[in-house]
């Protein structure tokens, strides 16, 4: 990545979109959380709060905020925004500021809040739609980020080593899930990425499967997809183990899985577009007769939010970048019987990828 500052990368971008300013953060919420769009004001300034607002443009680095966070903003924020505390509210602080043909995000924007700020603004200000900027540019993670990156998805595998050691046998989806939980906050995770995901059985056939209190068998498969926080940066990763020996079905899927995961592996790298990545796994599953059981695409991008820019599937027409972080994980879902997930997070360079995960996936029988 250049010298450049995030900021001046963006005004550069704005100015390319014909824009005199960008109105940066969450219009949805106003304070609460819009979890996007605050991630979006975090990568642009620093700022972790939730209540804030930034504008930028040519010459503008405004940082707006309100009397709760003032001292967080002092800290946080970088030192070429300037901040101002707004006396009342944070929109109207913002209205106040903006002039000329000015961008806001409309995926994170109430049309509540677009009419109140179309009221607020100045008289020959246009207000653009301009949504996924920021997005944009958050696709392309610097060194810091990827070693945030890399060092949450170290501690997900540590997690998984401890769980598996522990055994799995005789204990419900839900106090596994409590586990991770717990471990991986006192490995030094912020917290985790998203409640983990343990699926035993039959319930491994539900993609996103909310852990229950059902209790893992022996000859069954156990799904665990979950992610650590560090410093603020997402990781994610599925593995599907075998609670006992299992035998037949599970076995052959499992294998056509892990091969479609490796093959998928291999075909990452930059210039490649998303979909046809996509293809590279899908294509031999759908051999086998199982297209209509990998129900998701390959993989999203992975970040200040678990999902983000960009998606690997066939409704994609983006091309993979140096710098983007994606999950590669193909699935198969037996509906009713069990499903077998693998996902590993990489980050895409030049002439491939490095993968942040490292367990293995040889098919494991835990106890
Ligand atoms: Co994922």
């Amino acid at each position: 990545m250049s010298g450049s500052s995030r900021a001046e990368r963006l005004a550069a971008l704005v100015a390319q979109e014909g824009l005199d300013q960008l109105l940066v953060g969450d219009l949805v919420r106003l304070g609460d959380s819009a979890p996007d769009a605050i991630s979006s004001l975090r990568w642009l300034t620093g700022f972790s709060g939730t209540s804030g607002l930034a504008i930028v443009g040519a010459d503008d680095r405004l940082f707006l905020t309100d009397f709760r966070y003032r001292e967080r903003a002092e800290r946080e924020v970088a030192a070429e925004f300037e901040r101002a505390t707004v006396e009342r509210e944070l929109l109207a602080g913002a209205a106040r500021r903006l002039r000329g043909r000015v961008g806001y995000d409309d995926a994170n924007t109430s049309v509540k809040n677009l009419r109140k700020l179309q009221d607020l603004v100045a008289e020959g200000v246009e207000l653009v739609a301009a949504g996924g900027l920021v997005e944009r540019l958050r696709r392309h993670k610097d060194d810091d980020e990827l070693r945030a990156i890399a060092e949450a998805a170290r501690l997900a595998d540590q997690v998984y080593e401890w769980l598996f050691e522990r055994g799995v046998v005789g204990r419900t989806e839900r106090e596994i899930m409590l586990d991770a939980h717990q471990r991986m906050r006192e490995l030094g995770a912020d917290d985790p990425s998203f409640p983990a995901i343990v699926a035993a059985g039959e319930n491994s056939a539900v993609p996103h499967h909310g852990s229950s209190e059902r209790e893992v068998r022996p000859g069954e498969l156990l799904l665990i997809d979950m992610g650590a926080i560090v410093d603020g940066y997402c990781s994610d990763c599925t593995r599907t183990v075998a609670a006992g020996e299992i035998h037949g079905d599970p076995l052959e899927v499992y294998e056509l899985v892990r091969s479609a995961q490796v093959i998928a592996l291999e075909a990452i790298r930059a210039g490649v577009a998303a979909r046809d990545a996509d293809s590279v796994a899908r294509d031999p599953i759908v051999a086998a007769g199982h297209g209509e059981h990998f129900g998701h695409g390959l993989g999203h991008g992975v970040g200040l939010e678990v999902h983000e820019a960009p998606r690997l599937s066939q409704k994609s027409d983006q091309a993979l970048e140096v710098g983007d972080v994606v999950t590669v994980e193909p699935g198969i879902y037996l509906p009713g019987r069990f499903g077998v997930r693998i996902e590993d997070l990489v980050t895409v360079t030049d002439d491939g990828c490095r993968n942040f995960t490292s367990f293995p996936k040889d098919l494991r029988v835990v106890a």
